[in-house]
C-alpha cells in the first residue's frame, strides 16, 4: 500500500477547536500533544493516525482550507459566509449555535421599516451589506468594527449593529435588543474542494462517523 499523507485540520481557535476535539475524541481521534496548554508549539500530530492539526484565528480558517494548506477546517457558519471562500461545506457539527442579528436601541426599530439610509457598524461587513441591500433594499453605510461591536450605537457611531447573538446578555447589559434576525449559525466543517477528490474515501468516512456521533448524541 501506497504511504498514506497526512490529513491536515484547522480549528479555529477558543471554544469551538476545543468542542471540535471534545468530538473527535469521542470517535477515536485523540491529539495528545494538544492537551499541553504550555506548549508553544503551532502544529500537533497524530502519527499513529497520519493526522495533522493546527489552531487559527476563525477568519483565516477558510483561507487556509481554501489554498490547501489545511485539507478540512472547523469554523462558524458566519465566517464562511463572510470569507466566502471556494471550500465545500460537508457537515452542521450542531454546536457553537447563535443567530446573525441587526440590533440596536429600541428607538432603531422604525429607522428599518422606512428605508432610510443608516449607520451600521459590524464585524461582518458584506454579511451586513447583502442583508440590508441585497435582502431589505436599504441603501446604508457600513462602518467596519473588529469587536465590541454594541459600542456602535451606544456611542453614537451607528444606528444599529450586525452582530452574533448567542445568550443575549451583552445586548441586555447595554439596552440594546435583537430588531431582526438575519440567519442561524452554527460551526460547520469545511473541506478543501482537491482534497474532496483526492482524498475521498478518507474524508468522506470521517464526516459519517462525525455524523452518526452527532446523530447518537441527539
Ligand atoms: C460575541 C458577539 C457579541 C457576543 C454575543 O462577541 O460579537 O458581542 O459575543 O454573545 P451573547 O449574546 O452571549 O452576549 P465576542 O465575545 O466574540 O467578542 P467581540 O465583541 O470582541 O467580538
Amino acid at each position: 500500500m501506497s504511504e498514506e499523507r497526512y490529513l491536515t485540520f484547522a480549528l479555529g481557535k477558543g471554544r469551538l477547536a476545543n468542542k471540535t476535539l471534545e468530538l473527535f475524541e469521542e470517535i477515536g481521534i485523540t491529539c495528545e500533544e494538544m492537551k499541553d496548554k504550555n506548549s508553544r508549539k503551532l502544529i500537533f500530530v497524530n502519527e499513529e493516525l497520519k493526522l495533522r492539526f493546527f489552531l487559527a484565528k476563525g477568519p483565516d480558517v477558510p483561507t487556509y482550507v481554501e489554498l490547501g494548506a489545511a485539507d478540512i477546517g472547523v469554523v462558524g457558519k458566519d465566517t464562511i459566509v463572510e470569507e466566502n471562500r471556494n471550500v465545500h461545506e460537508v457537515l452542521d457539527l450542531g454546536f457553537g449555535k447563535c443567530r446573525m442579528c441587526v440590533c440596536g436601541p429600541e428607538s432603531a426599530r422604525e429607522l428599518l421599516k422606512h428605508h432610510e439610509r443608516i449607520r451600521v457598524a459590524s464585524k461582518y461587513p458584506n454579511m451586513a451589506k447583502d442583508y440590508f441591500y441585497n435582502k431589505k433594499h436599504q441603501t446604508v453605510d457600513i462602518i467596519k468594527l473588529n469587536g465590541s461591536v454594541e459600542l456602535g450605537p451606544l456611542v453614537e457611531l451607528s444606528d444599529v449593529i450586525v452582530d452574533i447573538v448567542e445568550t443575549g446578555s451583552t445586548l441586555r447589559e447595554n439596552g440594546l435588543e435583537v430588531l431582526e434576525e438575519i440567519c442561524p449559525l452554527s460551526a460547520r466543517m469545511i473541506v478543501n474542494p482537491v482534497s474532496m477528490q483526492m482524498q475521498t474515501e478518507r474524508i468522506k468516512d470521517l464526516v459519517m462517523r462525525v455524523r452518526q456521533k452527532l446523530a447518537e448524541k441527539q
